[in-house]
This record gives structure tokens, C-alpha cells and sequence, in this order.
């Protein structure tokens, strides 16, 4: 669905991304590994339009979208989350999954308060569709709260939400489970499954516990210093000497697995003991 050819980001002299090449399979969800550092926000950033690439290429499904910008991405079916923007927090969680069929942007309400008759019905299924995509996530008793009010998990959640309101093919995710307690992470990687079973979603996502990449991700592939080191199950990247090195390189911050440390698996691990592998 995704081919990424010998793409380059450079911020100067520093090579974020330095000659990635990569494929994502239709249908996949694809776990992004690495130490910190190691260029997977930044190729995500460069995949979703968000920093124009030094040099390379990107495909979707064939076509060239290096460099389109996010809006003409998000209209072919690519998004990338984003963290609920200052402004839209005194907005409620409905308010906030309406804003996106016009874009992502916050324009699509203003529009609506002054040509309220015109599009009254748009305004009528658009809830419809907001309240389906709540009660999907399993958070319908939060529609009427303020999105400054939730959690850190539940405004994952919400993030999620965003993308189930437009035909979205493919998604990326940028650390989804950072500081999400446990029981908040399994709701998402249910939605994450079940998204990717019923509906055909592919996604990408970067994460650093191992647990949850494990229970999702298939291949998984691990980045250092801008490139692809490696691409396989959790368990062969695992037992893959050149992850071990890069990681150790890092001073085992977050490695998947480091032999005899006792260190790893859930290494990431916030807000509460591990679930020591959830598996579906
Ligand atoms: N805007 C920028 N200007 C300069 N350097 C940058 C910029 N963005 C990222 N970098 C550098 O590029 C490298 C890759 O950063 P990036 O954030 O992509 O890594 P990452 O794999 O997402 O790391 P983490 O796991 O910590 O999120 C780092 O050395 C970072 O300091
Ligand atoms: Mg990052």
C-alpha cells in the first residue's frame, strides 16, 4: 500500500532519516520500532506531508504522493493522528469528531453557524456519524464532555475517533500508548484490531511497548540512525543481533528485548503493572 524509496530528511547536518526504504502491506497493521532518535516520527512527519523529504520517494498504492500536503493525503485516505489542537478543548468530544470531515481544520463549524439552514441535515448525520464512531470506541458516555476534561488515554481515544470519521485507509500512529494506563491501552488496541478486521484499515504504528506492539503488529521494523535495520515478527527482530547492538548503542533505553538484563518487555510501561502480554 505504502512504498517508501531511499527517502532522506536532513535538518541541516543531521540526518534524521537517511536512506529508508520500506514497504507497508495492504491490510497490514505494521509495528515501527527503535531507539530514540532513530527517525520514525520524522519519517511518519515526511510519509503524512507534514516536512517535505531532502530526496526520495513515497507511493500509495502506486501513486506518487511524495510531498503532497496533509489535506491532499487525508482526501486520498491517509491520516496521521494528532494530539487535540489548544482549541478544540473547550469543545466537546461530538464537537470534536464533527470538526473533521472538512479536513481536520475548525473552519467546518464556523461555516455552519451562518449558513445553519443549508446544512442542517450535513449537521444531522454528522452526529449520527460522531455518536456510531463513540459508541464504537465504547466512550458514547463522554460525548457531552469537554476533550480537556478527559484522560490521557481517553483523548487517544478521541484521536482514534478522528480518523473513523472520514474512509480512511491507511493510519498512522505516533506513540498512542504513551502514559495510557493499562486498561485504556487494551480499549485502544481493540479498536486499533477491530478497525484493521471490520473495516479494513491498515496502520503503522510507532510504538515503544513491546507488549502492545506484540499483541498488534505484524511484521514489525525496526529503525537506527534513519534506515531500516531490520523487518520481521517481534520475536525474529527480537533475535536480531543488529537490534540488540542498536539499542544497547542507546544504553538499553526501551529495547525490546536485551538477553539476561531481565530488562525489555514492558520496559515502557506507564500507569500500572504489566499485564505481562495481553493476548487477543
Ligand atoms: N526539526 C528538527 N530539527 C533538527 N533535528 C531534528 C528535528 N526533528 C528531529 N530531529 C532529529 O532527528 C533525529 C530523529 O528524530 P525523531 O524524532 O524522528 O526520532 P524518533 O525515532 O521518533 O525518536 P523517539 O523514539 O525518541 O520519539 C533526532 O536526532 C532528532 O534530534
Ligand atoms: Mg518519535
Amino acid at each position: 500500500m505504502i512504498e517508501v524509496h531511499d527517502l532522506h530528511k536532513h535538518f541541516g547536518g543531521a540526518r534524521a532519516v537517511d536512506g529508508a526504504t520500506l514497504s507497508i502491506a495492504p491490510g497490514s497493521i505494521t509495528g515501527l520500532i527503535g531507539p530514540n532518535g532513530a527517525g520514525k516520527t520524522t519519517l511518519f512527519n515526511v510519509i503524512a506531508g507534514l516536512l517535505p523529504p531532502t530526496s526520495g520517494q513515497v507511493t500509495l498504492a502506486g501513486e506518487d504522493i511524495t510531498g503532497l500536503a496533509p489535506h491532499e493525503l487525508f482526501g486520498k485516505g491517509l491520516l496521521r493522528t494528532f494530539q487535540i489542537a489548544h482549541e478544540f478543548r473547550s469543545m466537546t468530544v461530538r464537537e470534536n469528531l464533527m470538526m473533521v470531515p472538512d479536513g481536520q481544520s475548525g473552519e467546518s463549524l464556523w461555516n455552519a453557524c451562518f449558513r445553519r439552514k443549508a446544512i442542517r441535515d450535513e449537521e444531522r448525520a454528522l452526529v449520527a456519524k460522531a455518536d456510531e464512531v463513540l459508541e464504537f470506541l465504547t466512550i458514547d458516555h463522554l460525548a457531552d464532555e469537554k476533550a480537556g476534561n478527559l484522560s490521557g488515554g481517553q483523548k487517544k481515544l478521541l484521536e482514534l475517533g478522528r480518523t473513523m470519521m472520514v474512509d480512511a485507509r491507511i493510519v498512522f500512529l505516533d506513540e498512542v500508548g504513551a502514559g495510557v494506563n493499562r486498561t485504556l491501552l487494551n480499549t485502544i488496541a481493540d479498536a486499533i484490531l477491530r478497525l484493521n478486521r471490520e473495516r479494513g484499515y491498515t496502520f503503522v504504528v510507532i510504538e515503544h511497548d513491546m507488549d502492545f506492539i506484540g499483541r498488534l503488529c505484524d511484521p514489525v521494523i525496526c529503525m537506527a540512525e534513519g534506515r531500516v535495520l531490520a523487518q520481521g515478527t517481534l520475536a525474529e527482530i527480537k533475535a536480531d543481533d543488529r537490534v540488540i547492538e542498536a539499542y544497547l548503542g542507546t544504553g538499553l533505553k526501551n529495547a525490546p528485548h536485551v538477553p539476561g538484563s531481565g530488562q525489555g518487555l514492558g520496559a515502557a510501561d506507564v500507569g500500572g503493572a504489566s499485564s505481562g502480554g495481553a493476548s487477543p
